[in-house]
């Protein structure tokens, strides 16, 4: 086997975003690209020889094709060990597991998480460090800064090595290390929760559905709550992941997961349901006649995370990025421990969770964790679900109600505008953090404006400081709007409007969140002229 150093030019536009590099599969196709990204990764930690790395990504197009790849370059750069997921599968908690409890100098994880799959569709890879979470932003400034001064990659002529044997070969003279993708994350989850209490609650009756949307935790998800916790077999469903997710987008939000929203609110609904994304990471909670939002659910859990076994201590803090509803605020406040407000993006919780400072963290975009992994973690977010109802007694309905009546209820929607013109929308943001000083006072929509900026993040732990994070305008009375321009988009620009009113009125506990919110959405769209200025009518994705 022969080492070849294969020349190159920089190509452009190879700059990690708020989860990797992500791209059209054909982009990544491309001669070199998928090479210089990954040469890059090497020259940004250093190089690679005699380390030992994880690889393993969610199964889409193009998944098996770049592990090769990934493991010949590992090989050239010089690696001692690459541990790789069965089929190079690996879901992204399951790879931040373990990079860690291997105690590894990183891994590479292939996905763009809950983006659709195929020849045409996307692709992606990002690099975690030793610490099994997203390369904080100096690591990521480095990656790009090597994509723009690369001129040559190292790459082993070799045959494909076999990854569906599990066992270990050799490629040159490194490792690899074909290993079982679920096994390990089934033993953590199973040191967390109480399993007991959760097969008695299912051996009792309790109905429940999986949706794994054709992606990467149908494996996980019917290991874990059908063979280990006993749930009916069929209460898994797509759980083979595919290349191209089935068609669809593995996102688990009320759009894409439409079929089960319409199990939950139907007849034949179970008393609980769940989705995750792509790549494992992403979670979305249903019950009887109830969607729950991302924020309310990291607000439950925050308040009940005691009743499972590996939280049985309390919480050390809580973290949420910023756009993500302020419910968990009212909980830590509640429990006396520090809530801490991040920019978007898992990245940012690193530091927290390594810290001591968090246990839990979450986002609105359907991420919420702990300090089990440096990710956040679909499946962990249903079996801590299941694991605080088992110990209830409670359905998921009457969890919110009673949550809500302690706590008060922060009303939250997120609308998207999507494929924007990119110039068009960063003018409008332009624009508007412009007029952000001249708002307090003013009267829009019927609400009056209390205060308005720019949100910027200096980490309490290193000290960095993160600008430009997002445009917030609060209200009188606790509403809020934001705005902000997706990172992880492949075409044009996404808008993101969050909105958000609390409400802690025991009569208006349980309106219709579109008649609550109304008079926001209206104010968000004076604020920004989002209709003028992009033409569009509504949203494309509301959440
Ligand atoms: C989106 C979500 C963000 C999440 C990220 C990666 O990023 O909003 O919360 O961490 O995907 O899953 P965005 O496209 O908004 O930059
Ligand atoms: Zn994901």
């Amino acid at each position: 086997m022969q080492k070849i150093t294969v020349e190159t030019r920089p190509i452009e536009g190879q700059k990690p975003g708020t989860s990797g590099l992500r791209k059209k599969t054909p982009v990544f196709m491309g001669p070199h690209y998928l090479e210089n990204f990954v040469q890059a990764i090497w020259t940004a930690i250093g190089g690679v020889a005699g380390k030992t790395l994880v690889l393993g990504g969610d199964g889409r197009y193009f998944n098996d094709r770049a592990a090769q790849v990934i493991l010949r370059m590992a090989a050239a750069g010089g690696a001692a060990r690459v541990i790789v997921g069965q089929n190079a599968l690996l879901s992204t908690p399951a790879a931040s597991n373990l990079i860690r409890k291997r105690k590894t100098d990183g891994g590479v994880i292939m996905s763009a998480s809950h983006n659709p799959g195929g020849p045409d569709e996307d692709f992606g890879v990002k690099f975690n460090t030793p610490n099994g979470g997203p390369a904080p932003e100096e690591v990521t400034n480095r990656i790009f800064e090597a994509t723009t001064t690369i001129t040559s990659y190292d790459i082993l002529e070799a045959q494909d090595v076999d990854l569906s044997t599990l066992g270990e070969t050799t490629l040159g003279d490194m490792v690899v290390e074909v290993v079982d993708p679920v096994a390990d994350y089934a033993a953590l989850m199973e040191a967390l929760f109480d399993f007991d209490a959760i097969r008695a609650l299912i051996a009792g009756g309790f109905t429940l559905r999986f949706d794994a949307m054709h992606a990467v935790t149908g494996p996980y998800a019917k290991a874990i709550l059908e063979d280990i916790l006993g749930a009916p077999a069929g209460s898994v469903v797509n759980a083979v992941p595919s290349p191209d997710f089935g068609g669809g987008h593995p996102d688990p939000n009320p759009i894409w997961a439409k079929p089960l929203v319409d199990l939950v609110m139907g007849p034949d609904a179970p008393d609980f349901a769940a989705a995750s994304d792509g790549d494992g990471d992403r979670n979305m909670i249903l019950g009887r006649g109830i969607v729950v939002t991302p924020s309310d659910s990291l607000a439950v859990l925050a308040a009940n995370a005691h009743l499972a076994p590996g939280y049985a201590d309390g919480l050390k803090g809580v973290a949420r990025s910023m756009p993500t509803s302020r419910a968990v605020d009212r909980v830590a406040e509640a429990k006396g421990i520090d809530c801490y407000e991040t920019p978007t993006g898992w990245k940012f919780f690193g530091n927290l969770l390594d810290a001591g400072r968090a246990t839990l963290c979450g986002e609105e975009s359907a991420g919420t964790g702990s300090d089990h992994v440096r990710e956040k973690d679909g499946l962990w977010a249903v079996l801590l679900w299941l694991n605080i109802l088992a110990r209830s007694g409670k359905s998921v309905a009457g969890t919110l109600s009673d949550h809500w009546q302690t706590f008060g209820r922060n009303y939250y929607t997120r609308h998207d505008y999507e494929a924007l013109d990119k110039a068009m929308a960063e003018a409008m943001l332009d624009d508007l953090r412009g007029r952000l000083p001249g708002l307090p006072g003013q009267v829009i929509a019927g609400r009056t404006v209390e205060s308005a900026d720019e949100f910027a993040y200096d980490d309490p732990v290193d000290g960095s400081h993160s600008a430009g994070q997002g445009l917030r305008v609060h209200f009188q009375g606790g509403a809020r709007v934001v705005f902000r321009l997706s990172g992880t988009g492949t075409v044009g620009a996404t808008l993101r409007v969050y909105l958000e009113d609390f409400v802690d009125d025991p009569a208006r506990l349980e309106a219709p969140v579109e008649e609550v919110l109304a008079d926001i959405i209206a104010a968000a769209d004076e604020i920004a002229g989002i209709r003028n200025r992009t033409g569009r009518d509504a949203p494309d994705v509301k959440t």
